[in-house]
């Protein structure tokens, strides 16, 4: 991947939108996400990836991917809906693109989201949680290969990878709006198998309270670029073992809907509160 391919994007997203300076904040979308930003945001422009020079193309049917960018509860972002996933075959160079992209647009703020199952007892079908902290067993790391000392160190420090202070907004907001906002450590794991039993008693032991197949690359990135990252997970099904039934992707769907009102209620606080303080 060449230095100059993130140029041509940030180029081509800055002459498209014209209040590009205004923004701080990106927010991706995971499954079942795509609703809340329907609810609050106000679109003022959008461009499907395919048509972003740099983007990873598509090579699965029936991909659905766009940036949006408008005013969302009040405030300027932009919007990833659709995110690139280790399982659909793209290295972690494509999954992380975006992220680059973002921070040499200027970009302080990532919030990253996805579907999770839950492997901490205390966790319900629908819940949302904070992710906290991350256990990354992905099997490969993004800032593998030579190192682009234009965005960040070689050794990129992980202590604060997920911004303490913007936990504290969205723990507050949660009050505020009387939303359950549960706290816990985010396991990555390439998929697109589900976990076997075995697996999910492991990560439990390790100290793992969800576990999902994204997320963790973009954290990586965007804490090697300097950018703040925080995330919310919502707790879809609970993990193989746990829950004693099979899952399938139709039941992560479904769960994500019951959490609506919950994710709107949050939203609509928490990213006026993350933006005042950026
Ligand atoms: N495991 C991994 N990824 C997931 C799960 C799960 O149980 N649910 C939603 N994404």
């Amino acid at each position: 991947m060449e230095f100059n391919n993130y140029q041509k994007t940030v180029d081509c997203i800055r002459e498209k939108d014209s209040r590009h300076e205004e923004r701080k904040l990106v927010i991706v979308l995971g499954s079942g996400w795509g609703p809340a930003v329907d609810a609050l945001m106000e679109v003022e422009g959008e461009v499907a990836y395919e048509d972003l020079p740099g983007f990873p193309v598509s090579t699965v049917a029936g991909h659905f991917g766009r940036l949006l960018w408008g005013d969302f509860a009040g405030v300027p972002i932009y919007c990833m809906q659709g995110r690139f996933h280790y399982y659909e075959g793209y290295s972690m160079a494509e999954i992380t693109f975006p992220v680059r992209v973002f921070a040499a647009l200027g970009i302080e703020c990532m919030f990253l989201t996805n579907a999770a199952g839950g492997l901490n007892p205390d966790f319900s079908v629908g819940d949302l949680m904070m992710i906290h902290d991350h256990m990354n067993f992905m099997g490969n790391n993004p800032l593998i290969g030579p190192n682009f000392d234009e965005f960040g160190p070689r050794f990129p420090d992980m202590t604060s990878a997920w911004d303490k202070e913007l936990q504290s907004c969205l723990e507050s907001c949660a009050k505020e709006a009387d939303v359950l906002l549960q706290k816990g450590i985010y396991m990555a794991v390439s998929g697109p198998s589900f976990e076997t039993p075995a697996e999910i008693c492991a990560f439990a032991t390790l100290g793992a309270d969800a576990v999902g197949m994204s997320t963790v690359p973009e954290c990586i990135v965007a804490q090697h670029c300097g950018m703040r990252v925080t995330g919310i997970s919502c707790i879809t099904n609970l993990a193989a073992h746990i829950g004693g039934e099979k899952l399938s992707h139709e039941d992560v769907s479904k769960a994500a809907k019951h959490s609506l009102a919950n994710v709107i209620a949050l939203l609509y606080r928490a990213i006026p509160c993350m933006h005042e303080i950026l």
